[in-house]
C-alpha cells in the first residue's frame, strides 16, 4: 500500500469498512495541551501504524524518539517532519539484539525531561503451519523476541523514568488475544498474548505508581505486515491514519483499553459457538489441503 500523507487514508474504505471501523473523532485542542513539551517514544516507526503515529504527532510541539532497524525508512520520516513543531530523534536498533536495546535505553536515561509516553508498537508477525514450521523453531524465537521479551525490556528499564513523569504506556494487542486462536499464526498469536497477559498482570500496579496503560486490541490493519498474505487482500482491514488516530485520542482519554466496537460479541460467539467455530476452521484446513 503507498505510503499517505497524515490523514488521508491511501485507499478508501469499502462499505463493510466503513460499518467496522467508523471515523474517529479527534479533539486536536485536548490532544496538544496534553502533549505540549512531552517526550514520546514509538518503537517499529519506520512503517505502518508507528510511522502515520508520527506523523499526527509530529504537528505538535513534542520530542518524538523514532525507533526501528531501517534507518533509511526513518530518517524519510524525520525529513517530512523537519518543517513542523515537533523535534524528531532517529533510533536505528534492533531491538531484538541486547546491545542495541541497551543503547537505546541509554539514550531514553540521558534524556534532559524524561520520557511522558511510551507507544510500544514495533512487532513482526508470521503466517505459517505447523507442517512449514518443523525446523523453524527461530520463527517462534524471533517473535517471542520482539513481541514479548523487547517490551518487557524495555519497560522493566522505563517505569522509573515514566513514573517521574506520571507517564503512559501505550501497548499494540490484537484482537486475536481475545479470540479463539487462529490456525497457522502460532508463533504471532502466542507471543502477542503472550505481552498482553504480561501488561495486564502488571497493570495494576503500574497504575498504582501514577502510569497510564492503554491496550489495543487492534483488528485487521492494513499495513506492511499484512501484505504477504494473500487472503487478507479481500478482508476487510483498518487504515493505519484510523489506527493512528485511535491511539492519539488514548493519550487524553487515558482510556484503558480500546477494541473494535464487534470486539465483546466475537468474544461471546468464542465462548458459545467454541465447537462449530473449530470444527468449521478443521473443516476449511481439509478443503484447502484436499485441493492443493
Ligand atoms: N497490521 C495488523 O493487522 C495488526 C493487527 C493487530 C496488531 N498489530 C500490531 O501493530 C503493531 C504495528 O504493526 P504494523 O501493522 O504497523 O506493521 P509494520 O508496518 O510491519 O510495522 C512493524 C514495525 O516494527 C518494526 N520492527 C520489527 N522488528 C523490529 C526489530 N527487531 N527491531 C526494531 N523494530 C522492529 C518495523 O521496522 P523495521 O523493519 O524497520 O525494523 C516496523 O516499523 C505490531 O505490534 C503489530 O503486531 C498489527
Amino acid at each position: 500500500m503507498p505510503r499517505s500523507p497524515f490523514g488521508q487514508p491511501s485507499q478508501p474504505y469499502t462499505f463493510a469498512e466503513r460499518l467496522l471501523f467508523p471515523r474517529t473523532r479527534l479533539h486536536s485542542g485536548r490532544l496538544a495541551e496534553e502533549l505540549y513539551g512531552k517526550t514520546v517514544l514509538i518503537t517499529g516507526a519506520s512503517s505502518g501504524i508507528g510511522e502515520q503515529m508520527a506523523y499526527l504527532l509530529g504537528e505538535l510541539p513534542v520530542h518524538l524518539i523514532l525507533v526501528a532497524r531501517r534507518t533509511d525508512r526513518l530518517l524519510a520520516v524525520q525529513q517530512r517532519l523537519e518543517d513542523g513543531p515537533a523535534t524528531v530523534t532517529v533510533v536505528t536498533a534492533d531491538l531484538r539484539a541486547p546491545d542495541e536495546l541497551d543503547r537505546l535505553v541509554d539514550v531514553l536515561l540521558a534524556l534532559p525531561r524524561g520520557l511522558d509516553v511510551f507507544i510500544s508498537n514495533a512487532g513482526l508477525s508470521i503466517n505459517r503451519t505447523l507442517a512449514a514450521s518443523l525446523d523453524r523453531f527461530h520463527d517462534f524465537e524471533r517473535t517471542m523476541a520482539i513481541n514479548y521479551f523487547v517490551p518487557v525490556r524495555l519497560l522493566l528499564a522505563l517505569v522509573p523514568l515514566l513514573q517521574q513523569n506520571q507517564g503512559q504506556i501505550i501497548n499494540m494487542s490484537t484482537i486475536n488475544a481475545r479470540l479463539l486462536p487462529m490456525p497457522d499464526w502460532a508463533a504471532y498469536q502466542a507471543s502477542k498474548t503472550a505481552f498482553d497477559s504480561w501488561l495486564r498482570s502488571s497493570s495494576a500496579e503500574l497504575r498504582q505508581s501514577g502510569i497510564s496503560v492503554t491496550t489495543f486490541y487492534l483488528p485487521l490493519v492494513r499495513t506492511e505486515m499484512i501484505r504477504p498474505t494473500a487472503a487478507y487482500d479481500r478482508m476487510p482491514a483498518m487504515c493505519p491514519v484510523e489506527a493512528a488516530k485511535q491511539i492519539a485520542r488514548s493519550l487524553y482519554t487515558k482510556r484503558k483499553t480500546w477494541h473494535p466496537w464487534w470486539l465483546p460479541a466475537g468474544e461471546l460467539a468464542s465462548v458459545l459457538f467454541r465447537r462449530p467455530i473449530e470444527h468449521g476452521l478443521e473443516r476449511r484446513r481439509r478443503t484447502r489441503d484436499a485441493d492443493r
